[in-house]
């Protein structure tokens, strides 16, 4: 799989694009808000999500407040996930740094219900998990699942991670207390991994 790390100058900001073999990942932009409406507003097949919006208005605050900078502490970064051949946004990634003296991410990744079920959700994942721990020098990485989320539970086994915690009723989504599962991939344990 291709790993390259481009980075384009454009109006003397650096544009860092993660590639792999059928996508680029590349930070969302304003301008991307009409396509992550029409698959994030999908309440069905983002029931298991924290954020649904209403309306466009919601996905421009969305974008508003994520961090233009990546790797800062406390801030959430996002990518839309782009599929090279048709130049389609076809979901978004977000990584969460979290400040555990910024060794630390989240992780969470969304696909539009029609390219679900193709593996462009692993090879996103892969690429990211790889810009973290090889580029970033992250050292730990978690995904936060509701339990009954099962594509997401099987896409974090699948890449390895390892089930660390079932918190009972501990997050608090649109007035409901739901369950928490917490996984987490060490960088050590990706390094395995990857030689397999
Ligand atoms: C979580 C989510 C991104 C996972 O997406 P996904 O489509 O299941 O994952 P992938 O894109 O990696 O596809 C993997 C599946 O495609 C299959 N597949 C088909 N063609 C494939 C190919 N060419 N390469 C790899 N896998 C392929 C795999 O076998 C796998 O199926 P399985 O899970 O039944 O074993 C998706 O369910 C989603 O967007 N959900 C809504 C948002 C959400 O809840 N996000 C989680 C918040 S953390």
């Amino acid at each position: 799989m291709n790993i390259n790390v481009k980075t384009t100058q454009t109006q003397n900001q650096k544009i860092m694009i993660l590639e792999t073999d059928r996508l680029l990942l590349r930070p969302v932009t304003i301008d991307d808000k009409n396509e992550i409406f029409a698959y994030r507003r999908d309440k069905e097949s983002n029931k298991y999500q924290g954020w649904i919006p209403e309306t466009i208005e919601d996905v421009e605050v969305f974008i508003g407040k994520i961090s233009k900078q990546i790797n800062v502490p406390e801030t959430w970064f996002q990518f839309v996930i782009v599929e090279k051949e048709t130049q389609r946004i076809i979901g978004d990634l977000g990584i969460h740094f979290v400040n555990s003296e910024n060794m630390q991410a989240e992780i969470g990744c969304t696909l539009n219900k029609d390219f679900q079920n193709k593996g462009f959700a692993t090879e996103s994942v892969k690429r990211a998990i790889d810009y973290l721990f090889n580029e970033l020098n992250k050292h730990r990485i978690i995904a936060s699942i509701d339990p009954d989320n099962q594509h997401s539970i099987r896409l974090v086994e699948r890449l390895g991670f390892r089930k660390e915690a079932h918190f009972v009723e501990s997050l608090c989504i649109n007035g409901k207390w739901v369950d928490d599962l917490i996984y987490a991939l060490i960088e050590k344990d990706w390094d395995k991994k990857s030689k397999e």
